[in-house]
């Protein structure tokens, strides 16, 4: 565990709804510190477990050949506390900027719909209209990212968590790497809903079937994940699926969260839980579904 309390600190500043955060530099590179986010819902955590689920769904992303984030564990403490954080490392640099995908958005779609509407018919509109970068490359970029976030239970994908790289001189735009992964497997889950999960089918399938639901619309209703996918209905999504499943490797996956040493034999259980039956449940059930046609 690294202790990122004592580096230099810079002066630059992230948005971000979920939590506090800083700029430091470890190892001669910028990286943004995300502290655990408090919990919104659950008034019996003092934090939520968000730092660790930024550092699995990143991890996982890279595990299935995505480019994302690199993201560092660690501690930070304050006032005599030790606290939990993750060390993002910043992808931009000198005259290399990040847009997200809700600028892009606004210079397409009028303003009746503003860049951070995530009705999934806008999006797909953008994607098809805007010219940063070639439409097909940014729909499989998409619907990748849609699969992995079906995967890890993502529920906060919406159109500032993902974008480009600007690159000023030239006016070149490429894919930024992945990140905001912080509000995958369930940061609000304490001790006592993990032990239940772990004991009790129906609380699986209640984290498999129904929570939680993507960040993106369809009839302004947030997508269930296992419904929209094993629907089959977007053929784009499908192509999506036989894509990126093949690619997800579990020994992998398990072998990432084993590898944490901060975290504790239950808290490990869960998440390897969780991942192994949306894996099956949802991922595996909609591409055997798709072959059977
Ligand atoms: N690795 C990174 N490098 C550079 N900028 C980043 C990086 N990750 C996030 N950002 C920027 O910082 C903002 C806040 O980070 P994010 O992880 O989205 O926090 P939050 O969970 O609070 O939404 C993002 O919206 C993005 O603009
Ligand atoms: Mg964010």
């Amino acid at each position: 565990m690294i202790d990122f309390t004592n580096l230099p600190v810079k002066k630059k500043a992230y948005a971000g709804a979920n939590g506090s955060k800083i700029s430091v530099v470890y190892n001669g590179e910028l990286y943004m510190l995300k502290f655990p986010v408090p919990p919104a819902r659950n008034k019996e955590m003092s934090y939520t477990n968000s730092c660790i689920s930024e550092y699995i769904g990143c991890h996982i992303f890279e595990s299935v050949g995505i480019s994302v984030q690199e993201t560092l564990l660690g501690t930070y403490t304050k006032n005599g506390k030790e606290k939990l954080v993750v060390a993002c490392k910043d992808f931009t640099s000198s005259g290399i900027v990040l847009q997200d995908f809700a600028s892009i958005k606004n210079t397409i779609i009028d303003s009746a719909h503003n860049g951070y509407g995530t009705e999934l018919s806008d999006i797909l509109q953008t994607i098809e209209e805007q010219s940063v970068v070639p439409p097909e490359t940014l729909k499989k970029w998409f619907w990748d990212m849609f699969i992995v976030d079906a995967f890890i239970g993502n529920w906060d994908r919406h159109n500032g968590n993902w974008g480009f790289l600007y690159e000023t001189d030239t006016d070149q735009m490429t894919l930024a790497p992945v990140y905001d992964c912080g509000s995958c497997l369930f940061p609000q889950a304490d001790e006592t809903i993990m032990k239940r999960t772990i004991a009790e089918q129906t609380e699986r399938d209640l984290r498999v079937f129904e929570i939680p639901l993507s960040g993106i619309r369809i009839d302004n209703r947030k997508i269930n994940y296992f419904s929209f996918l094993s629907s089959l209905e977007n053929p784009d999504c499908n192509q999506a699926l036989e894509r990126i499943v093949p690619k997800i490797d579990m020994e992998k996956v398990y072998t990432i969260i084993d590898e944490i040493s901060c975290i504790s034999d239950l808290q490990k259980t869960f998440y390897k839980g969780i991942l192994t039956e949306r894996k099956e449940k949802i991922l595996d059930f909609a591409l055997c579904k798709l072959k059977s046609l």
